[in-house]
């Protein structure tokens, strides 16, 4: 059953922006006053480059879901941000739950469905990364949420990765009946491709039919921001700040005849951080409409 506000941005293939939107769209929304938990259930833990938290290992997340226990909370990350660590060990939870359920034991997604379910109360909206394969782990996150984001490149092989998180979505759709396609994010766009971009748009329609919108909202390319949010732990929209306390520093030293450091590559993110801000408006306002129609279609 679903755990109600609680958002999976998921995709068959790796490198297609889960994490960015997960940790850019849930420290928006925070920043908007709600309370935000990020769960990031990758074995590669990047939700930690994104928001600057030192990395963890999984083992405390990995231990909680085998146990059964709370899961484990970095609290305010930022302010009204929780998160809940991922980290390597995630990686070993599909073995062991596979023999557990052959032995008859509870699955994944039941324990994961009662340890977020124990704290989905404290929160407004849960934004839940995934990794690009480990289908266990991945399914167990659809079982328990209300919504699915789908970020694509526009790439036939991200193309083919919606696909196959489409399936998945299939997959589980008599476990999980409330689950609904919130839609699908186009992801570090080139400008210049308009014909490109609105024929990947149409491909993607005819593939999800009425079921997922392609959202409005694109996010631009923008390789140095890219790289200056994962080497600082910075967010896009804390990006804009720090490029300018970047550029005081610059002067101050140039004053002082030092010799600047560059701090930053990106020079503009503004219409970056833009997109994130639209971007998040729409996700939140889809799941709205996602949360309104599941309580009507509930008995
Ligand atoms: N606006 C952008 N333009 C270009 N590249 C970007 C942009 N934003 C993020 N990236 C880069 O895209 C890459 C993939 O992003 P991200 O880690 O969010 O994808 P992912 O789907 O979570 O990947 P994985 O499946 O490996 O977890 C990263 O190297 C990131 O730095
Ligand atoms: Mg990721």
């Amino acid at each position: 059953m679903a755990i109600s506000r609680t958002v999976i941005f998921g995709q068959g293939k790796g490198g297609v922006g889960k994490t960015t939107l997960t940790t850019n769209v849930g420290a928006l929304t925070a920043g908007d006053g709600l309370n935000v938990l990020v769960v990031d259930l990758d074995q590669q833990g990047n939700t930690a480059r994104d928001l600057g938290f030192e990395p963890s290992d999984g083992e405390a997340l990995s231990r909680a879901l085998i146990t059964g226990t709370d899961l484990p909370l970095l609290k305010d990350v930022r302010p009204n941000l929780d998160v809940v660590p991922g980290g390597p060990a995630v990686g070993d939870l599909a073995g062991y739950f596979s023999s557990r359920t052959a032995r008859g034991g509870s699955d994944l997604a039941d324990i994961l469905e009662s340890s977020l379910g124990n704290i989905a109360d404290d929160y407004d909206l849960i934004v839940v990364d995934t990794p690009p394969g480990d289908r266990m782990v991945v399914e167990a996150a659809l079982c328990v949420g209300t919504a699915v984001v789908i970020p694509t490149r526009m790439d036939e092989a991200s193309i083919d990765g919606v696909t196959r998180l489409a399936e998945r979505f299939v997959a589980v759709s008599t476990r999980n009946p409330n689950l609904r396609l919130a839609g699908v994010v186009l992801f570090a766009i080139q400008s210049r491709v308009t014909r490109l971009e609105r024929d990947v748009r149409a491909a993607l329609e005819a593939t999800l039919g009425q079921a997922a919108p392609v959202f409005e909202t694109r996010i631009r390319h923008l390789d140095s921001a890219a790289a200056d949010a994962r080497r600082q732990g910075l967010l896009v929209h804390e990006l804009e700040q720090a490029g300018q306390a970047a550029k005081a520093a610059r002067f101050a030293a140039l004053r002082a005849g030092e010799k600047p450091v560059d701090g930053l590559y990106a020079t503009n993110t503004r219409g970056l951080a833009e997109d994130y801000q639209a971007l998040t408006q729409e996700i939140n306002a889809r799941v709205a409409e996602i949360e309104a129609e599941i309580l009507v279609v509930a008995p």
